[in-house]
Parts: C-alpha cells; structure tokens; sequence
C-alpha cells in the first residue's frame, strides 16, 4: 500500500509593514491566499493556510534574514538593504521589483567636496555594514561611522555629521531638510530569500513559487511601462 508522504508547512517571514502588504497581494495573483492575515487590527504573529499546508508570520524586517538563516522560515521577502547589512547566510533568490528605492550618500550641498578628499568625516546611518562597505571598500576613504535608528536626515542638520547613508525613495524627505544625494550606493527592492537546507529539501515546491512568482512580475513589468 502506498502512503502519501506527510507534506510538511512551508514557512514565510515577511517583513511587517507596507512590504508584507504588497507580498500578500502578489502571493493572491499566483492562489495563494491568508484571508486572516488581511486584519489591520489583529495581533496575531502567525497565520497558517492549512488547504495550501503554508504559515506566514510577520516579524520587523531586519529579523527577517535571521529567522530564514536559521530554518525558523524557509522563505522570506525582505529588502535588499536589509540582507547587505544583515549579511546572514541564505540565498538570494528573486527581485520583486516593488519598494524600489536607492541607498545613497546623501547631506548639504557644501559636503560634497569632503567626499573628494580623504577627510576623515563623520557619516550617519541605520546601516554600518553598508555605510563602512561603500566608504572603506568600494571608495577607499577612512570615516567614522555613527549608528543611528531613524530620522536619520537630522544628523547632517544638527551638525552630527557631515553625510548621511539612508535611503532615497521620492526624495521629499531629503527636499523638506535641504539635502541632497551626493553619490548613490546602490539600487534597493524587496527580494525573496530562501533557506540554503530548505532549497534542496523543499526545492520541488519553491521552484514552482518562485516560477509562478516570476511570471506574475514579469507580467507586470510589461504592461507598466517605465
Ligand atoms: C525612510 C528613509 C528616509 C525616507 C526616504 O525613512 O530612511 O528617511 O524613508 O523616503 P523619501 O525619499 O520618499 O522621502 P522611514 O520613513 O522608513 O523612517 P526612519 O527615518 O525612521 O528610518
């Protein structure tokens, strides 16, 4: 007699925000759905969707590469700022296209020439791995980096640095303060990670998500030109 092999839950951390709200709705496109997961006033950390054997929670975003690194989720959608400056181990396997945006260098106009020279300056940012990546790596200049946890444009402002590293999505934020971008680090979206153990155990029903996934964006990218 056979007997159907138990299919074990999948496991998605998303990002909680306006990230996961996105994720779910390109998740209904391709039939998967968390109706449950929908309420804005629910306190809930965890859904499951038992017909699909799929769970979904939610966590801040920066924890998002932690609990996919350790097998707590096989899958999960993040933005890239946030896997460079997490640096866990996991696969990065898709480009959603959505939550484009740009990690930048970015301060008064009149800071622009201390990033000619080799000035030891003082940057501000929510990412240090980055910030010390671009600066010490890629540009070869020594600075002096300064974690901060948000509002990241007052440092330039008030006079604790000469730069910031933050991202740019709009530019208003930038505009409203009286800063601009003085050189661009790298271009940001929301990507899916996968667990390297859960790629190869799992990787009959990831293929086909990230399948389906993939020919539901590249739709989009055609009939939203620009
Ligand atoms: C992000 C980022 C910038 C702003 C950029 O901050 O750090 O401050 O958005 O967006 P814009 O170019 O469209 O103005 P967020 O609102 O996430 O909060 P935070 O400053 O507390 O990090």
């Amino acid at each position: 007699m056979e007997t159907e092999k138990e299919m074990r839950y999948l496991t998605f951390a998303l990002g909680k925000g306006r990230l996961a709200k996105k994720t779910l709705e390109l998740f209904e496109q391709i039939g998967i759905t968390c109706e449950e997961m929908k309420d804005p006033d629910s306190r809930k950390l965890i859904f499951v969707n038992e017909e699909l054997k799929l769970k979904f929670f939610l966590s801040k975003g920066p924890d998002v590469p932690t609990y996919v690194e350790y097998g707590a989720a096989d899958i999960g959608v993040v933005g890239r700022d946030t896997i460079l400056e997490e640096r866990r181990k996991l696969y990065e396997v898709l480009d959603l296209g959505f939550g484009a945006c740009r990690m930048c260098v970015c301060g008064l106009e009149s800071a622009r020439p201390l990033l000619k020279s080799q000035e030891l300056i003082r940057v501000a940012t929510k990412y240090p791995n980055i910030a010390k990546d671009y600066f010490y790596n890629q540009k070869n200049q020594t600075v002096e980096i300064i974690k901060l946890n948000g509002s990241i444009e007052l440092a330039p402002i008030v006079g604790l640095s000469e730069v910031i590293v933050d991202i740019v999505e709009t530019g208003s934020t930038l505009r409203e303060n009286g800063l601009v971008v003085l050189e661009e680090v790298c271009p940001l979206s929301a990507r899916v990670v996968v667990n390297q153990v859960s790629m190869r155990m799992e990787n009959e029903r990831i293929t086909k998500l990230l399948g389906d996934l993939n020919r539901v964006i590249s739709k989009m990218t055609v009939s939203q030109p620009g």
